[in-house]
């Protein structure tokens, strides 16, 4: 894991996680999308999730939220909009089988094992996501993840999205430490950039190599897999 060589952090508390992306794989849905449409499964996934994401900032920004819709409809919302650009033709029983896909997203292979470690650290652990409540609900029984974590905290009370700070806020709120005292760890390179901004202490974990955002601002650790959340400096040691 790369480190900051002038970064002097403070004591652990916390580690909260990203949903989509970085617990559960968001292109899983890609080999679904694959099988309905040969050829367009990943050009599919990829603009699925990009539109999906813009949708959240559109409706955050614009007429102080006059526009805010819950996470899973932007979601579907996201996915028509990708189809009708790929000229896909996404019937309603297709819908209904991507949408159920992603209902059922696949953990990446990790994540149990990281969380039981935290807790055996005496780490409060939590999702802060945009999904709704019955999404992270379902995720997380899905990926049998039950018990692992203390807080599942979604933007969709105060509908706003991430990158608002007021979502961010959630986790100092929910946990009543101080943000620097939280770990927020996200594999998406602008959610881990505006959590930095933010003030939390990042981690941005780089799955697929990609290059971070280019807007002047490092994520405050990089890793590769969710275990480089074990190595952080100031968490705390196995019991
Ligand atoms: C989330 C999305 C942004 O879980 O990945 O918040």
């Amino acid at each position: 894991m790369e480190k900051p060589a002038s970064h002097l952090p403070s004591a652990i508390r916390a580690v909260l996680f990203d949903a989509y992306g970085t617990l559960f794989d968001v292109y899983s849905v890609g080999l679904a999308a694959e099988q309905l449409f040969p050829g367009h499964g990943q050009a599919l996934s990829v603009l699925w999730r990009d539109k999906q994401i813009e949708y959240t900032g559109l409706v955050t920004t614009s007429n102080s939220g006059a526009h805010y819709q819950p996470f899973w409809d932007l979601t579907r919302a996201g996915l028509r909009y990708a189809c009708k650009r790929l000229a896909l033709d996404l019937t309603t029983e297709r819908e209904e089988k991507l949408m159920n896909q992603y209902r059922h997203l696949s953990a990446f292979p990790e994540n149990l094992e990281v969380l039981q470690a935290l807790k055996a650290r005496g780490i409060v652990t939590g999702i802060l996501s945009n999904g709704d409540p019955a999404m992270l609900n379902v995720a997380v029984k899905s990926a049998g993840l039950e018990g692992l974590l203390d807080h599942l905290l979604s933007v969709d009370g105060i509908r706003k999205y991430k990158t608002h700070p007021d979502a961010y806020a959630l986790g100092p709120q929910a946990t009543g430490l101080e943000a620097r005292q939280i770990a927020f760890v996200s594999c998406n390179s602008w959610d881990a950039l505006a959590a930095t901004w933010y003030g939390y202490q990042t981690l941005w974990v780089n799955r697929y190599q990609l290059p971070f955002e280019e807007l002047g601002t490092p994520p405050v650790y990089t890793g590769s897999t969710l275990r480089d959340v074990l190595s952080l400096p100031g968490l705390g040691t196995p019991a």
